[in-house]
This record gives structure tokens, C-alpha cells and sequence, in this order.
């Protein structure tokens, strides 16, 4: 198994990328569960060209059945897999083009003084709850852009246990029968649930997202159903997974660089640069998504043939020495920090502007309400919060104030 996959490369992946970099940029692993191999790429360059280059596909589909199976691209989640982030031009544009102006960064600064309220009303709730301490991912990090998404989305915040549990089902490396079978209910479950919400919606529109998005799935032939159940799927688990880590992560990292984290209370100014350093540094996003090479392309020093997997670093890119000075070190005022934690291409995150508000909003409210936060437990004992590469992220974080 590659050290990537282990506990401690889960728990620190950064050295390990300190050395793919400066000795093999671009590396065919095995994914460990499915046993699929592919091409890692960790320098920053190899990353964003690779990401930008339309010879690199996303849309499985378009793969030979045979391929598709032998990539084990096919299977428990093809109900809900039909969405943006599994689409090529000119779908892609499309689907894209049909929510863009919910997540402008005018619409969602909109939204600011309900973050707030939200932020704030979860550390009232906390400190009545035990004035000591908390589980920071629980009850601030997770709580905090469900709300705000299920808000955005139109979806009851009483079914949040509901979702909490279906996305951890999505992380958990599935590799037995019985783990895939149920991948597969869960995949099922999700797909239900946003059959009766749109029923729900189209007989009764309400001033949300999912009523918008009905609406345009009655035009015609702008949404098939299939496409908006998949464009829920996406945006409620894009809004799940991400948020909570960038937050957590964040405060996590100005625990761990005390005379920074003074140097921000001391100058809120810097909020918006820390907050950009925290995607930088500890970037909640490991790796981007699977593309597939549409003709044989090479890069990083190899050839990617046709039809084979590559995943971009973007954790490992953010950290290229030859394109930050100091890379290693975390400065909250960094300028410039063009990182690469949203992606890049077509597909850079659609919810960049909405996640950006939410960080500043939770670290500025954390400071300030919670200014004596310390971790409540040893460093070396925050677990991952999953063993795919996906994410970058712990799973609970005890602290106490
Ligand atoms: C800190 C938080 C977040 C990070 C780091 C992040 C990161 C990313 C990355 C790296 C991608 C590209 C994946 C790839 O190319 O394979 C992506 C795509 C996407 N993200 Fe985010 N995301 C975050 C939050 C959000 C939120 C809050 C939303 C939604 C409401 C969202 C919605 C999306 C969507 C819809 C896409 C697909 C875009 C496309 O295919 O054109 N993200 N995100």
C-alpha cells in the first residue's frame, strides 16, 4: 500500500508529497480498495496544466463499458453521478451555467448577516452546553455550512442527521461486498430523499434553490430530472464536506502558530489573507476528483496514456517550494497566494465565494468569543476524519476555552 494511504500519511501526508515532488512528480499508485491504479501529479505546475488541459476528461460515460468497469467507474452511485463535476463542455457549461448566479460573491454576501446569526447562536449554544469545552467539528464546524446550505437549498435543517450520515457513508473506503452494498442503499436513500423534495417543491414552490431549479427542469429541455437530482447531490455534499475542514483546519493551524493567530487578533485586516492561507496551507481538499485521459498526454515527465486515471494534489501543488517562497510556513498576511485549494479549469469550486464568506465569518466569531481556545488533546491524536485522499480533514476536534 502506498505510505499515502496509511494512518500516518492520513493523519500528515506532507512529507510524503515533499519527496513525490522532488522525486516523482507524477507516480501510478494503486487505489488500495478498489485496487484501481493512477497517475498522482504533486507539483504545482503539473497540477493546474493538467486541470486546464481539455485533452483530460470527466464524463465516465464517454469510457467503453469495458473500461468503466475495469476502472470500477460504474456502479452504486450512477443515480446521483450525473452533475457538473461528471460533465464535459457543452454540459458542463450548461448545468454550470443553470446555478452560477446563486453563489456570485454580490448574492452571497447577501448572506453575511444570516452566517453570523448562525455562527453565533452555535457558540451561545456550546458554552451553555459545557463552558469548558467542545467538539469543535460537531458542534461549530459541521453545524455552521450544513445550515447555511440547507437554508440556500431548501432543505429542512431537521434532516441533517440523515445527510451527516450518508456523507460519511460516501468517505468510507468501500471495498467488501457488504461495504459496497451498502454504499449502494445509502446511494439509494439520497436518491429517494430528493425525489419527494422535488415532488414537495413542484406542487408547492417555495423561494428556494430547489424550487428555482424545478422550475427550469419544467422548461424543458434545460434540466432532465436525473440532471437535478444530481445537481442537489452535488451541492449539498460540496457543501458538507469542504466548509467544515477549511474552519477547522484553519483554527487548527493558528493554534498550532500561536504568535500568528496574535498577529491576526491583533489586525482583524488580515482575515481575508488568513483565511486564503488556511486553504493554502491546510486546504480541506487533497486531491481533485478522477479525470481520464482522452488521447495519450504527456506530463510531469511521463505519459498519461489514453483512458488512464490521474488525480491532481492540490494540497501537495499548494505547497510547491518553487512556487511559494517558504512554502512550509504558515503566514497569515501571504501576498500574493495564488493557491489552487478551489481546483482550477472549468471546474474551479462553483462555492468559492460562499465558502470564503463562511471561514472568515467562523474564524472572526471564534477569536473573538473564544479567545482562550486551546486543543484539549494531544497534537499526534486527532484522527483523520477518512482514509480516502480525498479529503484533508480530522475528525473531531476537541478544544477547551
Ligand atoms: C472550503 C471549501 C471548499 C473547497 C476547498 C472546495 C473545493 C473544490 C474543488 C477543489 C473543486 C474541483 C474538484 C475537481 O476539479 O475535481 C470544487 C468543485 C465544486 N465545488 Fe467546491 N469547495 C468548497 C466548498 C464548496 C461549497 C460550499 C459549495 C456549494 C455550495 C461547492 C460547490 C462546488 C461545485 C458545484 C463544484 C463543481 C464545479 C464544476 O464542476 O464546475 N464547494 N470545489
Amino acid at each position: 500500500m502506498h505510505p499515502l494511504f496509511t494512518l500516518e500519511g492520513r493523519k500528515d501526508p506532507h512529507p510524503i508529497y515533499k519527496r513525490l515532488r522532488a522525486e516523482e512528480p507524477a507516480v501510478q499508485i494503486l487505489e488500495p480498495y478498489r485496487k484501481v491504479p493512477f497517475w498522482l501529479l504533486t507539483r504545482y505546475t503539473d497540477c493546474s496544466d493538467m486541470l486546464r488541459d481539455p485533452r483530460f476528461g470527466k464524463d465516465f460515460t464517454k469510457l467503453p463499458p469495458e473500461e468503466r468497469n475495469r476502472l470500477r467507474m460504474s456502479g452504486e452511485f450512477e443515480v446521483l453521478g450525473k452533475h457538473m463535476l461528471s460533465a464535459d463542455p457543452p454540459d458542463h457549461s450548461r448545468l454550470r451555467s443553470l446555478v452560477a448566479k446563486a453563489f456570485t460573491p454580490q448574492i452571497v454576501e447577501g448572506l453575511r448577516g444570516r452566517i453570523s446569526t448562525i455562527a453565533e447562536n452555535l457558540v451561545s449554544d456550546a458554552v451553555a452546553r459545557d463552558a469548558s469545552g467542545m467538539d469543535l467539528v460537531s458542534q461549530f464546524s459541521y453545524p455552521l455550512p450544513v445550515t447555511v446550505i440547507a437554508e440556500l437549498l431548501g432543505v429542512p435543517a431537521s434532516d441533517q442527521d440523515d445527510f451527516r450520515r450518508w456523507t460519511t457513508t460516501l468517505f468510507t473506503p468501500a471495498d467488501t461486498d457488504e461495504q459496497l452494498a451498502h454504499l449502494r442503499a445509502t446511494g439509494f436513500e439520497f436518491f429517494q430523499y430528493f425525489m419527494a423534495l422535488i415532488e414537495r417543491r413542484r406542487a408547492e414552490p417555495r423561494d428556494d434553490l430547489v424550487s428555482g431549479l424545478v422550475a427550469a427542469e419544467e422548461g424543458g429541455d434545460r434540466l432532465s430530472t436525473q440532471e437535478l437530482v444530481g445537481m442537489l447531490f452535488l451541492l449539498l455534499v460540496a457543501g458538507h464536506e469542504t466548509t467544515v475542514n477549511l474552519i477547522t483546519n484553519g483554527m487548527l493551524a493558528l493554534m498550532d502558530h500561536p504568535e500568528e493567530r496574535e498577529r491576526l487578533v491583533a489586525d482583524p485586516s488580515l482575515l481575508e489573507s488568513a483565511v486564503e492561507e488556511m486553504l493554502r496551507y491546510c486546504g480541506p481538499v487533497e486531491t481533485t476528483t478522477y479525470r481520464f485521459a482522452l488521447e495519450d498526454v504527456e506530463i510531469g515527465g511521463v505519459t498519461i496514456r489514453k483512458n488512464e486515471l490521474v488525480l491532481a494534489s492540490l494540497l501537495s501543488a499548494d505547497r510547491d517550494e518553487s512556487r511559494f517562497p517558504d512554502a512550509d510556513r504558515f503566514d497569515v498576511g501571504r501576498k500574493p497566494n495564488k493557491h489552487i485549494a478551489f481546483g482550477y479549469g472549468i471546474h474551479f469550486c462553483l462555492g468559492a465565494p460562499l465558502a470564503r464568506l463562511e471561514a472568515v465569518i467562523a474564524v472572526e466569531t471564534l477569536l473573538r468569543r473564544l479567545p482562550r481556545m486551546k486543543l484539549a488533546v494531544p497534537r499526534g491524536d486527532l484522527e483523520p476524519s477518512s482514509m480516502l485522499l480525498l479529503l484533508h480533514a480530522k475528525k473531531r476536534l476537541p478544544v477547551q476555552f
